[in-house]
């Protein structure tokens, strides 16, 4: 990371406490109990975690075993029945937040809709009959690429009420993209619309849908449920797409929730790692149920009357733990917007802080970034005093963009929460609990309690205080992953055997190095394989590799991240061309657009470099840490001795080919 050096987190010692009226008030109010709470946790989770099923959750039958550990294979609340859905949903309906405000959402074009829980439930249930009517049984994958829409969530929702397992595809991935998915997870159904708003233009997902499905690739999936949301014309086949609005209005409002078995598959959601196509993370019920509850309801110090707002798309894991399941399980008032800030309406967000009156602000460094160079003005034009807890997560925050936070949009009266997790957690595992934990920007202090997260070298030993290692959990907790959708060898094999197995105990391994400091506080300093964090969105470099590669033009390629004022990280490819053709400009955009075509948007290269040759080790292996500096315009340090042919790097510095 550019931002977060080893130097500057070294230096940095400011600490940052809770005011005594925030902590009186809060779930957690000291860091006494914090620690209270984390000794009972990590002395009996199995107590810990039941406990808290039991008192937080609605079971339609309880377990019989908290926790089965076959390691790397958890199952909690061991033949327990649940349904996140009449836990976000039905339970409230009883109460008086049955006519509370359960979403509140804004549209792009400045159109808007709440949704309370009495209504969200009725949308929930109708939805789910339209998927029982279009055949969608217990079990069947459902794939879901919408824009931000109240229905995104309404979909995901009725998927768990019937037991039908989601799997959302980001709308800003490409046909390829979706395709890809679809087929790993079989889809039976694509739940999508004719388009969505993306800064001022529509993003045509239904165009994207058909060519994702096109010459039948895709043969699971034979039915399409299509949302009107921007109205342009498009193509319809018959027997195969439906519009929603139709089949809808005739469904009836009644569908009970499905009892479903604690470990029941709820979804699965594609992630990209170093090597080979991107994963599909599976998550089941019961423990992700109470995992993303507990974590809302202490981080983000949840309380009634509170307006929360979570900035990600529902396409990540962010939207699914803390825009949908963990704000509506705890009966929350949660926020959905459409739009993004762009030129033509910069200060948005904070419009709509305003308008709303936004208690809880929860959003990502590289956009925190992006509002420090847009001008202090427009968030000081805005009445933001109703914020009282900020948060962030994505990536390393830079103690600068931290302090802007807290002084320009905190008005440094509200704590932040840098939350550290990834789609793999679940929920967030490292992060201040606001009442109790004194801050320091840059760092997301200490794990959550029933987390017994450690910094460790190779072999699994914990390393000295300051320094670097390996970000690692050494318990199970309810919402890690199960494994890998169809391929449990490669979930043991990604993130279980990098530190190797002892006595039986088995160390998850995050992929991200860290260090702690003389406070136990966690400083999280980036990945550490092959995968980047561009603006908060993990790519893996092998993916994008293979799409240049798949390009006729192309015979090698290899990306690597550099680092990047605002995003983080940006994408550098070094390409070696086939024989007849040469580099050009024109060639330049088409492989950076060819990425697009494979990827999404997410992926364009910022830059591309030609090559004569990549550099490579006399076995081979392309020297991508040469090809970091390189790409970071550092002088190449260290050993360049296994380099088998030193003209290549002499070339590359003097700018390639
Ligand atoms: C990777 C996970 C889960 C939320 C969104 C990203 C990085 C995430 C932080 C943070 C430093 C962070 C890590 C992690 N990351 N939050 N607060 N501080 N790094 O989910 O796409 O699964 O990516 O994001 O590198 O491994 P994801």
């Amino acid at each position: 990371m550019s931002q977060v050096t080893i130097e500057s987190i070294l230096q940095e010692k400011r600490l940052f406490h809770p005011s005594p009226e925030f902590s009186q008030k809060a779930r957690i109010k000291s860091l006494d109990e914090y620690r209270q709470l984390y000794e009972k946790a990590k002395a009996d989770p199995q107590t810990f975690w039941a406990e808290l099923a039991e008192k937080e959750l609605h079971w339609f039958q309880k377990w019989d075993t908290v926790l089965d550990w076959q390691p790397p294979f958890a199952r909690w609340f061991v033949n327990g029945k649940i349904n996140i859905s009449y836990n976000c949903l039905d339970r409230h309906l009883a109460t008086w937040r049955r006519n509370k405000a359960a979403l509140i959402w804004e549209g792009e074009p400045g159109d808007s809709r709440t949704l309370t829980y009495a209504q969200l439930h009725r949308e929930v249930c109708q939805f789910a009959n339209v998927l029982k009517q279009l055949g969608v049984q217990k079990g069947d994958r459902v794939g879901i690429y919408m824009p931000m829409i109240p229905e995104a969530a309404i979909a995901m929702l009725a998927c768990a009420r019937i037991g039908a397992p989601h799997s959302v595809v980001f709308g800003g991935f490409s046909a390829e993209a979706l395709r890809d998915r679809l087929i790993d997870a079989e889809a039976k159904l694509v739940v999508t619309a004719d388009g969505g708003w993306r800064k001022d233009a529509i993003v045509p997902l239904k165009d994207q849908v058909d060519k994702a499905l096109s010459n039948n690739t895709v043969p699971s999936v034979q039915n399409v449920l299509v949302i009107k949301r921007t109205g342009q014309t498009i193509s319809m086949q018959p027997g195969r797409d439906h519009w929603w609005h139709d089949l809808q209005a005739g469904a009836s409002a009644h569908c009970p929730a499905e009892p479903m078995d604690s470990e029941d598959m709820l979804f699965i959601l594609y992630t990209s790692g170093s090597t080979g196509k991107p994963k599909g993370v599976v998550h089941t019920t019961g423990g992700y149920n109470l995992y993303t509850h507990m974590t809302t309801q202490w981080i983000f110090d949840l309380r009634d009357d509170d307006v929360y707002w979570c900035t990600a798309d529902v396409g990540w894991i962010t939207g699914h733990s803390y825009i949908v399941y963990g704000p509506l399980s705890n009966g929350a008032t949660t926020l959905m917007y459409e739009g993004a800030p762009r030129p033509s309406n910069p200060g948005c967000f904070w419009d709509v802080i305003e308008k709303y009156g936004v208690n809880i602000f929860y959003t990502a460094p590289t956009a925190i970034r992006a509002f420090i160079k847009m001008g202090e003005h427009l968030p000081r034009a805005r009445d933001l005093s109703s914020l009282r807890l900020l948060g962030t997560v994505g990536e390393p925050i830079n103690p600068e963009a931290w302090m802007w936070y807290y002084k320009v949009i905190g008005g440094e009266r509200c704590p932040i929460v840098d939350t550290w997790w990834q789609t793999e957690t679940g929920g967030i595992m490292i992060t201040p609990l606001p009442g109790a934990i004194p801050t320091k920007p840059g760092s997301a202090t200490l794990p959550f309690p029933g987390i017994l997260a450690d910094v460790v070298d190779l072999e699994g030993n914990s390393v000295g205080t300051n320094e670097g290692g390996y970000l690692a959990v050494q318990h199970p907790w309810p919402g890690m992953m199960r494994t890998v959708y169809g391929d449990p060898d490669r979930f043991r094999r990604t993130y279980w055997e990098h530190i190797p197995p002892r006595d039986g105990h088995y160390t998850y391994f995050a992929g991200d190095g860290a260090r702690r400091d003389e406070d136990g506080y966690f400083w999280v300093m980036g990945r550490v394989d092959d995968v980047i964090n561009v603006a908060g969105h993990r790519l893996g470099t092998m993916e994008i590799e293979s799409a240049l590669v798949s390009h006729p033009a192309v015979a090698e390629a290899a990306v690597v991240g550099k680092p990047d004022e605002l995003k983080g990280q940006d994408i550098v490819a070094f390409v070696t061309l086939e024989g007849n053709h040469s580099p050009s400009d024109a060639l330049l955009k088409e492989l950076k657009e060819h990425v697009v075509q494979e990827i999404g948007a997410i992926a364009r290269p910022g830059e591309i470099r030609f090559a004569d040759a990549l550099p490579k080790t006399r076995s081979g292996k392309i020297m991508r840490r040469l090809l970091r500096s390189l790409a970071a315009g550092e002088e190449v340090s260290g050993d360049v001795s296994t380099l088998e042919d030193r003209s290549v790097l002499e070339k590359l510095r003097q700018g390639g080919a």
